[in-house]
């Protein structure tokens, strides 16, 4: 409120803007391309219709259009998180002992590694379930749930951070690329010494990807990375800086599977999608933003996520170059 009578919002012109962000979500509405995912039954069971925009700028301010309030589980976004709560608690350093920076080239399950023997970035399974291993190892498993929990709940500033249980079943029932990705990795001494389990190594990785957010919780996470690890609602730092800016990096590189180079191109932002058709995507210093469309493109990315963001750089002189 003060900074409204100030004058001193960071996007003043805020309803021309919105208006702008609505014709977009309108535009993009009528795609009709992609497939849900289906390899779980509670993916297959999303609504392709559904279709979610939010946004919410480093000073708070707000705009949702669509299905901004229904609960997904937001997959691989929580690659981007758990990457940036490790490397907030443990330091970047001892986290890329264990993980590269390189995009792979390859698929995102793919069974491969560097030539220093780590997975190449945070962002593929692998190296998800490697960095998960790393948080809070010395905990039990309820507990270190409970941490993350309260962790991811710090960078949505208290809005819906939920479990599906359903999901997490699901998930361990058909994860044999998964079980063969960790056990790959446990005979090549990818892991820390401590961490000797791969089923809980797996199960907690399962359960972070069984996260629950809405486009509206999740805008401020994406808005909590935008603003240096400063949660904009609560103004609590959850993030420390360095693993922010090396977050948005990765997402910048790897977040949007092989089609990374053409989106780091194209739209010039950080971004990072699931396999529920959920994207955030980090206007540095000014928003967070939250899509969400079932439907996904051949490569596994929201058909009308990536549009809408196309459109946006249109419109917008967002591109980072
Ligand atoms: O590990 C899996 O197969 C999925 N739960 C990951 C989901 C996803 O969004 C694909 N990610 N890179």
């Amino acid at each position: 409120i003060s900074r409204t009578l100030q004058n001193n919002l960071i996007v003043p012109s805020w309803n021309p803007f919105c208006n702008i962000i609505k014709e977009i979500f309108e535009a993009v509405r009528p795609l009709s391309d992609g497939d849900v995912a289906t390899y779980i039954p509670q993916l297959a069971r999303q609504n392709p219709d559904s279709w979610g925009v939010s946004i919410c700028t480093v000073d708070g301010q707000r705009v949702n259009f669509g299905d901004t309030k229904n609960p997904f589980c937001i997959q691989s976004v929580s690659k981007a998180f758990n990457y940036a709560i490790a490397a907030s608690d443990l330091g970047a350093d001892f986290v890329h002992h264990f993980v590269g920076q390189e995009p792979s080239g390859r698929l995102f399950n793919e069974i491969c590694l560097d030539s220093k023997n780590r997975p190449h970035n945070p962002m593929v399974n692998s190296g998800a379930i490697i960095v998960s291993s790393l948080i809070q190892s010395k905990m039990n498993m309820a507990d270190r749930f409970d941490y993350m929990l309260s962790q991811y709940r710090k960078i949505s500033g208290g809005e819906y951070v939920g479990f599906n249980n359903a999901v997490f079943l699901s998930e361990r029932l058909t994860a044999d690329r998964n079980y063969a990705l960790a056990y790959y990795m446990k005979e090549n001494k990818c892991f820390p010494p401590e961490v000797t389990s791969m089923t809980d190594a797996l199960d907690f990785y399962f359960q972070l990807c069984s996260l629950e957010g809405t486009c509206e919780s999740m805008s401020v996470m994406a808005a909590t990375l935008a603003n240096g690890g400063v949660c904009p609602l609560t103004e609590e730092r959850c993030i420390e800086s360095r693993p922010c800016r090396d977050v948005l990096s990765l997402m910048y590189s790897c977040g949007m599977y092989d089609y990374s180079g053409q989106f780091s191109f194209h739209v010039g932002l950080p971004a990072k999608s699931g396999v529920s058709g959920v994207m955030i995507v980090v206007v540095p210093n000014l928003m967070g933003i939250c899509l969400w469309s079932p439907p996904l493109d051949k490569l596994g990315n929201s058909c009308r996520g990536v549009a809408f963001c196309k459109e946006l750089i249109s419109r917008f002189n967002f591109h980072n170059y």
